[in-house]
């Protein structure tokens, strides 16, 4: 949820002393996120932090020093980690398709993988048949679901494996199953529900030992996504699972954009005003390819944006009609084509919530633009 004190706060003490535009991270905020994660009851548990949301190097030490692990799904992700302090066996690498290269260099440094095809599978197999391995699952459903940007599983979907394809000699290579359901998710029982058919496939794997469940968890303006009833309903189904194999199955889960998504905000300045009809079109000195997401999904990102004056006080009312856009003369470089502001001058400083996750990380040299500096507090 947007914290408009700590925003203001940091306007009326720092701003003066700062270039815009910027991210502002609030650290307590991240902790306090790791910390409730941490606090599923289902003892046999990893949590994996997805650095695709976020791979600042300061981002990911606090992460680290929170205690949690990390999940990669590139190599340049794998050395970050590594850097940061990530011991291998914190590490999980998940992608889609990886080159044998890459296999064997995951395999060299003991990094648990899950592999994205049954071509993978064989490989690893006829390499490494003493080295168990895991494998990202498909499955089909017709509650399938479209969410935030497309569909991460079901028919629509271009990752996984479906379960009739694996040969049945390789099954007991496997060791563990891997599903990410979807992403920006609030409803708890969207993701029991494909956890449970997952966890029905464990069978056919006599040596699994753990169940990888993605991420996926939500941020809403409205609520706090429901850690308390998540954890319980996957506890008992976990401890289900565990009972029905006779052997405590590893619960590992890879959260990434609820970790830092509403931590953090980004600060650009009113550059110039034009009007336009009886629309206002507010022109910020900065790009959407510095704060990519209303660029990448510009009727899917939700990003609250208000309006301070430049010594820190919020403005209210929003009465006016407006367009918020960026300074470059590419036309779709917008940051919001529809908003109802309040009356704003030049200098005003407008800050956009929910920055913490895919968003300095998604950061595009197209258009020239330099990268924002991000900093913690
Ligand atoms: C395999 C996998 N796990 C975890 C995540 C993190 O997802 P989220 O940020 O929705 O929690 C992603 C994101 O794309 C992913 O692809």
């Amino acid at each position: 949820m947007y914290n408009t004190d700590f925003v203001s706060r940091f306007l009326k003490e720092r701003l003066s002393d700062q270039k815009l535009p910027l991210y502002v991270y609030d650290s307590e905020r991240v902790r306090n996120q790791c910390r409730r994660l941490k606090e599923i009851p289902y003892q046999n548990n990893a949590i994996h932090f997805a650095s695709m949301a976020n791979a600042n190097p300061e981002f990911l030490s606090l992460i680290h020093n929170e205690g949690l692990n990390i999940f990669v799904n590139s190599k340049k992700h794998l050395e970050l980690a590594i850097k940061t302090g990530f011991s291998n066996n914190q590490i999980i690498f998940t992608a889609s398709s990886l080159s044998f290269e890459m296999l064997d260099m995951l395999h060299e440094k003991k990094i648990a993988v899950n592999l994205d095809s049954i071509a993978q599978l064989e490989y690893w197999v006829a390499n490494y048949p003493d080295t168990p391995v895991g494998i990202r699952f498909n499955i089909s459903s017709d509650k399938a679901a479209r969410s935030r940007a497309g569909y991460f599983i079901g028919e629509k979907s271009r990752l996984g494996i479906d379960a009739e394809y694996i040969p049945e000699e390789l099954k007991k290579h496997v060791n563990g199953l891997h599903i990410y359901v979807g992403t920006d998710i609030m409803d708890v029982n969207y993701f029991l529900h494909f956890y449970e058919l997952l966890s029905e496939r464990a069978d056919d794997f006599p040596n699994l030992e753990y169940l990888d469940l993605g991420g996926g968890f939500g941020i809403s303006e409205n609520e706090e996504f429901d850690f308390t009833g998540f954890g319980s309903k996957l506890t008992e189904m976990m401890n289900g699972l565990s009972a029905k194999l006779n052997k405590s199955i590893r619960l590992i889960l890879e959260p990434g954009r609820i970790v830092g998504a509403d931590s953090a905000f980004f600060m650009a300045r009113v550059l110039d005003i034009k009007e336009r009809g009886d629309k206002k079109i507010v022109v910020l000195d900065a790009s959407t390819a510095q704060f990519p997401r209303p660029l990448i999904y510009p009727d899917e990102s939700h990003h609250p944006l208000k309006i301070f004056t430049p010594e820190g006080d919020l403005k209210k009312d929003n009465s006016v009609k407006g367009m918020v856009v960026a300074s470059s003369t590419y036309s779709r470089d917008i940051f919001n084509a529809e908003i109802s502001l309040p009356e704003i001058q030049m200098g005003d400083i407008a800050v956009f919530g929910n920055a913490g996750s895919y968003c300095a990380s998604m950061y595009t040299e197209f258009l020239g633009y330099e990268k924002a500096k991000e900093i913690m507090l």
